[in-house]
């Protein structure tokens, strides 16, 4: 595997590359889901990169860009062991030299559930995805169902802008007790640990009372929020059920519900969503 650190040597080696090229864009701190998204690019690529680069302009002042984890050595070995060709490693200066002014702006279902909590995230997210498909020049691109907003704001970018590339969606890898697998994770404490299954639980109740034949949206939001204001270290950020595409909170359940929450337990803010039925 090569590690290359600046954007001329990655547009340079990108010509040597086998066709057809995956890429899986990361932030680090590499778990089973990430590696999940690298496994599935080198079964429908011939060349796979993988970056790593905690995008500044994707958190908000008041967010966790300082603290957020990182462990280069670790994730380099975790990507050397998936069979990953190239990792693409730049510094913040690289990606984002002094006078860097040009800016994606994805309009509409930004402005909803993450984007409505985080004022500028999805500009910071299109905005660094949109540079880095230029770099890479990927056939294909690897996103995780667990950010279910931010695979509608890639997908309406490169749709919308008419981007060379296709986007695919992985499920969501979870621990053995439900909890998505989130960099994130590594911020909770023993006892916030356990309190975070609630937000799987919350989902699960959901797709149970769906089962069972509740149309109720409310319903179901209330549900949720009963079930997770009984654990004393979460506190709810939203509970949303809405339409998978245009994230309108719904009053009726129809075939295509995304059932997603955000809950801080503890100083951690965790999301997740299944997509309904
Ligand atoms: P990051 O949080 O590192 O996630 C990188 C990719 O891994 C995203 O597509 C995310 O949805 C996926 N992923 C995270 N947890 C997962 C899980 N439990 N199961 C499956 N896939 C999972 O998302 C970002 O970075 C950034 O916003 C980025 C797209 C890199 C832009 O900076």
């Amino acid at each position: 595997m090569k590690v290359i650190r600046n954007v001329a040597g990655m547009k340079a080696i990108r010509k040597t590359l086998a066709e057809p090229v995956g890429f899986v864009p990361t932030m680090g701190f590499l778990h089973a889901g990430h590696i999940s998204l690298a496994s599935q690019s080198k079964k429908d690529n011939a060349s796979t990169i993988v970056s790593i680069f905690v995008n500044p302009t994707q958190f908000g002042p008041k967010e966790d860009f300082d603290k957020y984890p990182r462990d280069e050595q670790r994730d380099l070995a975790m990507l050397e062991k998936a069979g990953v060709d190239i990792t693409f490693l730049p510094s913040a200066h690289e990606m984002y030299p002094s006078g860097f002014n040009a800016w994606v702006e994805v309009e509409g279902i930004t402005t909803r559930l993450e984007g409505a909590v985080r004022p500028g995230h999805f500009k910071g997210v299109a905005t660094v995805c949109n540079k880095l498909f230029n770099i890479v020049q990927p056939s294909k691109a690897y996103f995780g169902q667990k950010d279910a907003q931010q695979v509608l704001v890639i997908k309406k970018m490169v749709s919308d802008l008419n981007m060379n590339l296709e986007i695919v969606v992985m499920p969501t890898l979870r621990e053995a007790d439900g909890l998505a697998m989130s960099s994130r994770n590594s911020y909770l404490k023993p006892d916030e640990r356990k309190a975070a299954t609630v937000l799987y639980r919350a989902l699960l109740k959901a797709k149970e009372m769906r089962r069972a034949g509740e149309h109720n949206a409310e319903s179901l939001r209330e549900a949720m929020t009963e079930l997770i204001q009984a654990e004393p270290l979460a506190k709810i950020d939203y509970v949303s059920i809405a339409d998978a595409a245009t994230l309108q909170e719904l009053e009726h359940l129809h075939s295509q519900t995304l059932v997603s929450l955000a809950v801080r337990v503890g100083e951690v803010r965790l999301i997740d969503n299944v997509l309904l039925p």
